[in-house]
């Protein structure tokens, strides 16, 4: 049954919380104000410049994506969250240094009204950040009800809110038994267990006041069944981790073109060179361990090396990131790939992706804001937990116990663009086409 009609509409302000605010957070901020003045355009972002197709080629008839879907406008949105260090926004973007100073000029006494919450922080899962205004409790479970605290003054002045995580890379944790059940992981809040993360408690405390939770950075954070329980309890939508924005965007693209053309792969060598902040948490070891484990899984799901034995059973992958202060947050990311083509003819294939780390990753916060909170007025979306239709924006995609997370950037494509299709009540496009040829 399409939600269309059911759907609650966008009325109101949507509040969005960002736990850190640093580059990627203030670069989405800073941009949403920008355009809302008329400054700049929303370049990046589907919800704001996307169309989606409708019907049969020749009805010609492809609406932007916010004109067809109830999505909340840029006006409406109203912003806060927390962040370790003092300091407005304005501060906080000049530090970043990713926008230039005419821009934030402009915006100037906006960013300086927004001041970060002092938030939950643990030097042990980010080691290389020393914060300065930080929320003190007897465990971690009153710092979570803290952070609830948090939440319930902001839903006094907003009309709904989605929680996204824009904080610093943290160390990298397995599953174990405190994060099996909803049950364990509340004692386990009780008891201190090291296994829960800061963003775990900022996460039970968005799920339990009913609200989604984006996780921008690659730390498990609702990928335990702890969460999966707790979202599907609360009707509080969660999805992937970690933004699909630069290098890793290209493999998904890359690698989906090779396997179609049955093109084999010897190795993939992947480094960067980053000097921001982000860069600097990434050079401790631990940190860096969850962004790998992050940047490399998706090779062998989108390659099938079991379907594929003679193409793609024994790929070198190797993924560096090199703190490299020089460069700020313009990052260097380079790709050496060796491919064999008829008879095992050896190629390959270099990238140089000169990015802008956070000017790529502020459209996608942006949208997965919008298409959250979305979801979370959509009947048959948000009783699901796992929104698996947003798999196009994150490098680690969620998927239902199971199932393997589908990772190739034009299936994923495909599978958002049908699922809106879905809920407004249109007909799915399968790209059969037959009918146009009297078939
Ligand atoms: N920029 C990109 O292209 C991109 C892509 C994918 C993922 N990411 C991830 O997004 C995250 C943010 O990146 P960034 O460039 O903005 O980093 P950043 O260092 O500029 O900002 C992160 C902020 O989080 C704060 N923080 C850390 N722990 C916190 C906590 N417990 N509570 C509240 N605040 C906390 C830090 O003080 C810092 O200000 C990183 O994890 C990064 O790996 C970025």
């Amino acid at each position: 049954m399409p939600d269309a009609a059911s759907i609650q509409p966008a009325k109101g302000k949507l509040g969005i919380m960002t736990v850190g605010m640093g580059a990627v957070c203030t670069t989405l901020i800073a941009g949403v104000e920008a355009i809302r003045k008329g400054l700049a355009k929303p370049i990046g972002s589907l919800t704001q410049m996307g169309t989606i197709r409708l019907g049969k080629r020749t009805d010609a008839n492809s609406p932007l994506m916010r004109d067809f879907l109830p999505l909340a406008k840029l006006d409406d949105l109203v912003f806060t969250g927390w962040d370790i260090f003092g300091g407005n926004l304005y501060d906080a973007a000049k530090t970043a240094q990713v926008l230039d100073n005419e821009t934030l000029e402009k915006i100037r006494s906006y960013l300086e009204s927004i001041e970060p919450m002092p938030a939950a922080f643990d030097q042990n899962y980010v080691k290389r950040l020393t914060g300065t205004r930080i929320k003190s409790g007897k465990n971690k479970r009153d710092l979570a009800d803290q952070i609830r605290k948090d939440i319930q003054a902001f839903k006094k002045t907003t009309d709904r809110q989605v929680v996204i995580w824009t904080g610093s890379t943290e160390i990298f944790l397995e599953p174990t038994a405190v994060h099996q059940s909803l049950a364990a992981f509340e004692k386990g809040m009780d008891n201190d267990d090291p296994g829960i993360a800061p963003s775990q408690l900022y996460a039970w405390a968005a799920l339990t006041e009913g609200i989604p939770f984006i996780n921008g950075a690659p730390n498990l954070t609702v990928d335990i069944p702890a969460m999966y329980e707790l979202s599907r309890k609360m009707n509080a939508p969660i999805c992937g981790r970690d933004f699909k924005t630069g290098q890793t965007l290209i493999k998904s693209v890359l690698a989906p073109a090779f396997k179609a053309r049955m093109l084999g792969v010897a190795g993939w060598y992947s480094t960067n060179i980053l000097g921001n902040r982000d860069g600097e948490v990434l050079d401790d070891p631990e940190s860096f361990k969850t962004k790998e484990e992050s940047k490399l899984g998706l090779l062998d799901l989108i390659l099938q090396p079991d379907l594929y034995p003679d193409l793609y059973k024994n790929i070198f992958h190797k993924v560096r990131i090199n703190y490299y202060p020089p460069r700020g947050d313009n990052k260097e990311g380079w790709d050496n790939i060796d491919i064999f083509g008829w008879l095992g003819y050896p190629m390959q294939l270099k990238v140089d992706f000169l990015c802008r780390d956070s000017i790529l990753a502020a459209p996608l916060a942006l949208d997965l804001c919008l298409f959250m909170d979305l979801a979370a007025r959509t009947p048959s979306l948000k009783g699901l937990g796992i929104q698996e239709w947003l798999s196009f924006y994150f490098k680690a995609p969620d998927s239902a116990p199971g199932v393997y997370p589908e990772h190739d950037l034009f299936i994923q494509s495909m599978k958002m663009k049908n699922t809106l299709r879905h809920i407004m009540g249109e007909d799915l496009i399968t790209h059969l086409g037959l009918d146009y040829y009297g078939g």
